[in-house]
């Protein structure tokens, strides 16, 4: 898509200054301290990463090397320092803040569970030294597929204390879609529980996690389960063990594996512009850096502060503000394993109200589900503790900001709009609350020392405001992505090529308006946000044309009032198209299918026959007409390529 075409459409003039009250007992109180920040890091761009990384982390073996760019576009940060993450998220606390609860856990029976950071250590320990027992060390990949609850994090710390590389698969992924990273990663043990809970259904972890083992998956040498569920499950002889069997006669005290600043802390597949899911692979230091930093910054941590991020741990957003942020700067924090709307549509701020939740993090399409269920709701509950809200994942239309702000804030907390990304590892784009005035829509201000800007397609920077372009990174950050698992081509190709080497293509657009606050306005690329998860339209197709009956398949966003995107599939089948392009059957077993290939979240909402797919000369897909046609928009493209435009009918559904 070139720029030119990328069209700036909102125009939101509303400015919300941080308010004094806020702003007085902020970390950074002003737009003075923060500029100061931002000069420091322009003048000594390194420098500036360092102290950060001095002053943030407890190092074993301090670094003397910063930053070594000798293999760009793969940079090494603090290279020679070592370090332990899970040191870090849990030791150091322990002198001044044993005592402090870690993590408030909700189920969403209403079972409440506090682990103090003392007992989060020992807990840690015990499974780190369950892990070595069952043959896990340094650089093995640990596959984890569980609910929400403590245990899920507790089994993350404790690869990070011995050096084991996490990744984590989303609980809402199929069966296949869990033998697939599994294989990626070669991972040598599964992590999973008998089953999950989830609109008061039970999620079968356990039968996805044997079904992808029956199927493959043989670097596999154990499985670890946790009883969460409580229901009877198989377990296989010599290969399965119970959690609760493991941890029962190790110690727990367990020394950490001291590991170097760049070793991989976790991979976590997310989706591109192919069919395959990428390994994103992290690193120790940079990465904890950048939690750390945005827990202070964005979210302004102090040490009375409950904080909750709603995430599942199975993404990006889980692991940096659940897993890791909030330990390594000492935070109490919810976690919750539930439905937002169970018993009912108040749930998150009953929440709130009852563990006096301070700072509140979720994704828009959260806010927007819970918007249409009535202001009545939220005004039942006192939400007089919150004092800083956020949003992530996705544009936040200024419509459901304002009901952010009115009907949860109270038109008294700032709202933090956070743009990144499962690459960026942080924050990398948001207003830092006690110095930045927002506007509704927008993600603001760069962080000190991150080189965000809107280039056009020669990679010049875009001065005129409210013209669009590609958003990217100008230097490199400690906690960017390191590579892809398996994949340098895929690295280099994916966020470095179309600039040569020189930036960081985050694969969005955007564009900066008169004040230099960032909009971003979507994916340049076939990925779609549905609900906030990410999905590759290219990934949903190739699971439509592995059915017998599907011979081709195009995949695009429709946008949804509450989910942001859906799914919205163009299919052709082998054979004759179906009479009148019905077939309801079908389409109820096409979607099953892909809820089997992929998970529910890829589940198509609508799916349509056609007897061929609209494409150009070159014989690239039509996309952005098959967005329109789905979208129910007047056709404004040149159709006259089309072979036969009586297909056009049949795509929109009128043939
Ligand atoms: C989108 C989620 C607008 C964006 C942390 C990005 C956003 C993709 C925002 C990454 C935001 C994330 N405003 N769009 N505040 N935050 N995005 O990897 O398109 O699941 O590229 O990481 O989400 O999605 P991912």
């Amino acid at each position: 898509m070139a720029p030119a075409n990328i069209e700036s459409i909102l125009h939101e003039q509303r400015l919300f200054q941080p308010a004094p009250a806020f702003a007085a007992r902020a970390r950074i109180k002003s737009m003075r301290e923060l500029q100061a920040l931002q000069q420091q890091a322009a003048q000594d761009h390194e420098k500036f990463w360092a102290d950060r990384a001095r002053e943030q982390i407890s190092w074993h073996k301090p670094f003397t090397k910063i930053l070594d760019s000798s293999k760009a576009p793969h940079y090494r940060w603090f290279d020679d320092g070592l370090l332990n993450v899970s040191y870090n998220c849990l030791d150091r606390n322990l002198k001044d803040k044993a005592h402090k609860t870690a993590i408030i856990f909700e189920g969403e029976q209403g079972d409440v569970r506090r682990v103090t950071y003392a007992e989060l250590h020992r807990e840690v320990c015990r499974f780190a030294n369950a892990l070595k027992a069952n043959g896990i060390k340094k650089g093995d990949r640990v596959v984890i597929y569980m609910p929400m609850v403590p245990e899920m994090v507790i089994a993350m710390q404790a690869c990070a204390r011995i050096g084991a590389i996490h990744s984590v698969v989303f609980g809402g992924f199929s069966a296949q879609s869990l033998q697939d990273r599994i294989e990626d990663a070669g991972a040598k043990m599964l992590i999973t529980a008998d089953g999950g809970t989830r609109g008061g259904k039970i999620i079968e972890l356990k039968l996805a996690a044997d079904q992808a083992l029956a199927k493959g998956c043989s670097t596999i040498e154990s499985v670890i389960v946790l009883k969460r569920s409580g229901q009877t499950i198989p377990m296989q002889n010599g290969r399965d063990v119970w959690w609760d069997d493991v941890v029962k006669n190790v110690s727990d005290q367990c020394e950490p594996v001291w590991v170097e600043s760049e070793h991989p802390l976790f991979l976590l597949y997310t989706s591109g512009s192919t069919g395959k899911p990428k390994g994103v692979q992290h690193s120790s230091a940079g990465y904890l850096l950048g939690t750390i930093v945005t827990m202070q910054w964005v979210f302004d941590i102090h040490d009375d502060d409950i904080f909750w991020c709603t995430a599942d741990v199975g993404w990006v957003t889980g692991h940096s503000y659940v897993t890791y942020g909030p330990l390594a700067v000492g935070a109490t924090m919810v976690m919750y394993e539930g439905a937002p709307t169970i018993p009912d549509g108040g749930r998150f701020w009953d929440i709130c109200q009852r563990h006096k939740i301070t700072i509140f993090y979720t994704a828009p399409t959260a806010i927007r589900g819970l918007m249409k269920l009535g202001d009545d709701i939220p005004a039942k509950y006192d939400l007089s503790k919150l004092r800083l809200l956020g949003t992530v994942g996705e544009p936040i239309n200024p419509e459901a900001w304002m009901w952010y702000h009115t009907h949860i804030g109270h038109e008294r907390c700032p709202i933090t709009d956070t743009w990144w990304q499962t690459e960026t590892g942080a924050h990398l784009i948001a207003p830092i609350p006690g110095a930045v005035a927002t506007k509704p829509g927008s993600c603001t201000l760069p962080l000190p020392g991150i080189a965000a800007d809107v280039v056009d397609e020669e990679g010049n920077s875009i001065t005129a405001p409210n013209q669009g372009g590609y958003l990217v990174i100008k230097k490199p950050w400690p906690f960017m992505l390191r590579t892809i698992w398996g994949d340098e081509q895929r690295y280099l190709d994916t966020y470095w090529k179309k600039f040569n080497n020189k930036y960081y293509v985050a694969g969005d657009t955007a564009h900066k308006d008169e004040d230099g606050y960032f909009w971003i306005m979507g994916r340049a690329d076939d990925v779609l946000k549905v609900s906030g998860h990410r999905l590759g339209t290219m990934e949903i197709e190739s699971a439509l044309v592995a059915h017998p009956r599907v011979a081709e398949a195009a995949v695009v966003g429709k946008p949804d009032e509450v989910k942001g995107e859906a799914v919205f599939a163009y299919v052709v089948l082998r054979g004759a198209r179906p009479a009148g392009g019905v077939d309801e059957a079908l389409t109820k077993e096409l979607r099953a299918w892909v809820t089997e290939q992929i998970g529910p979240i890829a589940r198509p909402d609508d799916i349509r026959y056609a007897d061929n797919l609209p494409k150009t000369r070159s014989g690239k897909i039509m996309r952005r007409l098959l967005r329109s046609i789905a979208a129910g928009e007047a056709i404004t493209q040149d159709t006259s390529t089309l072979e036969n435009e009586a297909i056009l009918l049949q795509l929109r559904g009128k043939a």
